[in-house]
């Protein structure tokens, strides 16, 4: 069996043309986001479509004076502290879309113990990983280029109180989305060593 092609060609790009991407393109990359699997028949996820640039330059600030605070407190040098939070701001701002998918505790069932509470909260995660994956398999079918950025899902708060996001709205990941740079080359992807990654029983 072959991998189906449209899996493999989703790669993570990291550098874009100037063009911006029309509202109706990105509607239907959220839309197949939607389509995702979820637990109970829920959709615990929302979707902030960032393409202006007041809203890249609040995210970035936000979430970048958080880093900036954990860098510090890490102890790394003030010179590199200031290059990472650049080359971080300039990452978020020069993208021409951003998607922020957030969690919610929107139909998902409520337990009155931590441990089964935090099993809920991981099941809404891994479908909101589903969800990132339908958006960026939507965008690559379409000639777009996308990468996930983690940085939400170390400061959800700083996130959402960036965009003035309802409380109930917890960040978790970031895509940029555009029009691929064509001089921009994904990094090699390895092979995939199937025997160490999966066992049969
Ligand atoms: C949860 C998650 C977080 C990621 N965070 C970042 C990130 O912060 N910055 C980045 O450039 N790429 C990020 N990536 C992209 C990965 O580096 C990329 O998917 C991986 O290198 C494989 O490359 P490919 O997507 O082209 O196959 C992230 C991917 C995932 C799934």
């Amino acid at each position: 069996m072959t991998l189906p092609a449209f899996v493999a060609a989703r790669r993570s790009i990291r550098a874009f043309d100037g063009r911006a991407v029309d509202r109706a393109e990105l509607d239907a990359l959220v839309e197949a986001a939607c389509l995702a699997p979820a637990p109970h028949h829920s959709r615990p996820w929302r979707f902030v479509v960032i393409d202006t640039d007041a809203g890249k330059t609040a995210l970035a600030d936000g979430m970048g004076d958080r880093w900036q605070r954990d860098l510090e407190e890490d102890g790394v040098d003030a010179i590199r502290i200031d290059e990472l939070i650049r080359a971080s701001h300039l990452k978020l701002t020069g993208a021409p879309t951003l998607v922020l998918a957030c969690l919610t505790w929107d139909g998902l069932d409520r337990y009155p113990d931590e441990t089964r509470q935090r099993a809920e909260w991981g099941m809404a995660l891994l479908s909101l990983g589903a969800a990132v994956e339908n958006l960026m398999l939507a965008a690559a079918d379409v000639g777009l280029a996308s990468c996930w950025v983690a940085a939400p899902i170390f400061c959800p708060d700083e996130a959402r109180d960036a965009l003035a996001l309802p409380t109930e709205w917890s960040p978790q990941a970031l895509v940029l989305v555009g029009y691929p740079d064509a001089a921009y080359e994904p990094r090699v992807r390895p092979l995939v060593p199937l025997h160490d990654l999966r066992a049969f029983r």
